[in-house]
């Protein structure tokens, strides 16, 4: 039998309350009985109650204003109506509103010590069940999130903080920095972790094909939608939807994301239905969105409902501390696909890592340390392994065939034949500006803009 287990009781028919609450007292639980709404609320609000029991017509409102205060503040209490003989919409409107379950009047005794007892049952299980997250998401922190550096150490700060809300999150970093892992670390501490953690990336797909990704499609909305399709903000629902690569998002999907962070309403492609759905957004983006504002690529209402949170990932050359801890952590990865049994990294091999400006940054130093286990001769990975000086693989300039912006394209091959030129003329700037035909005012200029100054 439950020990003192503390419940709360509402009704305002006192002969109800008081041969329920004495009841429920002599089953051995700890009553607090409440006669109005306003009594019951204060108690909620400074007491910690296993179950509550409400009355649904109440004089001064309703039970479903208590089962609302439950649900606002997060509590762990289990909400139990009292429902009239023969109000059955009664009882529907408390299970949709997240109503542990309800007890028709006149109640039986029995009834409500079992609907009591299976209420904190699944108490227990959500409890044990959030006692095993946080134990799964503290070796998720500690051993998948290689975290040293002051700036990130405050990034983790605040994917503790930003887990708590439901609020939008902004990740900006480059490429490889980690935006994915923090967005994943997000929902994994946040209540959404039971739920669906769905991830589409704006860059991947051309403008209809992904606004039907998105928020799904009619059949026969467009030629080849031969059946209806359910979109991704759907498949997301009560979970967290990552939007990658905000920046590339079309001005027609920037205005339907717009109205889905203001309302969680859209319409799937070619249908007039509306859909409600109940998603935390997390977005990320290489770019800077404020930048993008102002060249009026990007809406500024958008940039203002999706800027609430933001977290700023820095390159990886702006934490060089973290590197040695980084390649460790990768030598551990992928160890079992080495050759021998690996101990280390030589010296001669760390200072290549950290000398070096990793411009693909996290994701190039694993990629970088995977290759260096597979070849390595062990014990220690020496800087032979490492194969940093050859230049950092290219994104492809049509990857998986999708079109990219003409504007970033551009300056990827302008960055390429920059590289290129200064290879060819050993680093002569002089000469390389004249092969190129540009005068040396605008190579410089270029340099410092691809981050090639030192190359
Ligand atoms: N702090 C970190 N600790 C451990 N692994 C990391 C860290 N940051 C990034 N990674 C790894 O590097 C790779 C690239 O990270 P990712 O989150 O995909 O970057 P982005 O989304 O910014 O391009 C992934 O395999 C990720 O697990
Ligand atoms: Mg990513």
């Amino acid at each position: 039998m439950p020990d003192k287990t503390p419940v709360l009781v509402l009704d305002d028919d006192l002969i109800v309350l008081k041969s329920l609450s004495e009841f429920l007292r002599l089953e051995g639980y700890q009553v607090r009985a409440a006669e109005t709404l306003e009594q019951a609320r204060n108690l909620l609000g400074s007491e910690r109650f296993r179950v509550a029991i409400t009355d649904v017509r109440l004089p001064e409102g309703s039970g479903f204003d208590l089962l609302s205060q439950v649900r606002e503040l997060n509590l762990p209490t289990a909400v139990i109506m009292l429902t009239g003989y023969g109000t059955i919409e009664d009882a529907v409107t408390a299970i949709k509103m997240g109503a542990f379950d309800y007890v028709t009047k006149p109640i039986a005794d029995d009834e409500v010590k079992l609907t009591v007892e299976r209420a904190l049952q699944q108490q227990q299980l959500l409890e044990e069940n959030n006692d095993l997250r946080r134990q799964l998401n503290m070796t998720f922190q500690v051993d998948n999130f290689v975290c040293c550096n002051p700036r990130m150490k405050r990034v983790l700060d605040m994917v503790n903080v930003m887990s708590a809300t439901d609020a939008t999150v902004l990740i900006t970093g480059e490429s490889g920095t980690g935006k994915t892992l923090v967005a994943r670390a997000i929902h994994m501490n946040s209540p959404r972790a039971g739920q669906p953690f769905v991830e589409v990336s704006c860059g991947t797909l051309p403008e209809t094909l992904l606004e039907s990704e998105l928020f799904g499609h009619v059949k026969g909305a467009f030629s080849g939608a031969v059946a209806n399709k359910r979109g991704r903000f759907e498949a997301a629902h009560k979970g967290t939807l990552f939007l990658d690569e905000i920046s590339l998002a079309s001005p027609s999907l920037q205005m339907k994301l717009l109205r889905v962070l203001e309302s969680f309403k859209f319409e799937p492609v070619g249908s007039n239905d509306t859909r409600e759905v109940d998603v935390r957004l997390i977005l990320a983006t290489n770019q800077d969105l404020a930048e993008l504002v102002q060249q009026e690529e990007f809406r500024e209402d958008l940039y203002y409902r999706v800027n609430v949170m933001n977290i700023t990932l820095p390159p990886l050359r702006e934490r060089r501390d973290e590197i040695p801890p980084l390649a460790h952590h990768f030598v551990e990865k992928y160890r079992s696909s080495a050759r021998q049994d690996i101990k280390g990294i030589n010296e001669d091999a760390m200072r290549l890592l950290t000398g070096y400006d990793w411009p693909g940054n996290v994701r190039e130093l694993e990629n970088v340390m995977q290759r260096a286990v597979l070849l390595a001769r062990a014990p220690y990975i020496t800087a032979e392994d490492i194969s940093v000086d050859q230049a950092p693989p290219e994104e492809p300039l049509l990857p998986d065939g999708k079109v990219v912006p003409l504007k970033k394209a551009m300056k990827r091959v302008e960055r390429k034949l920059i590289l290129k030129a200064l290879e060819a003329t050993d680093g002569n700037r002089k000469e390389a500006a004249r092969q190129l035909e540009v005068n040396r005012t605008t190579l410089y200029n270029k340099l410092h803009e691809y981050d090639i100054m030192d190359a």
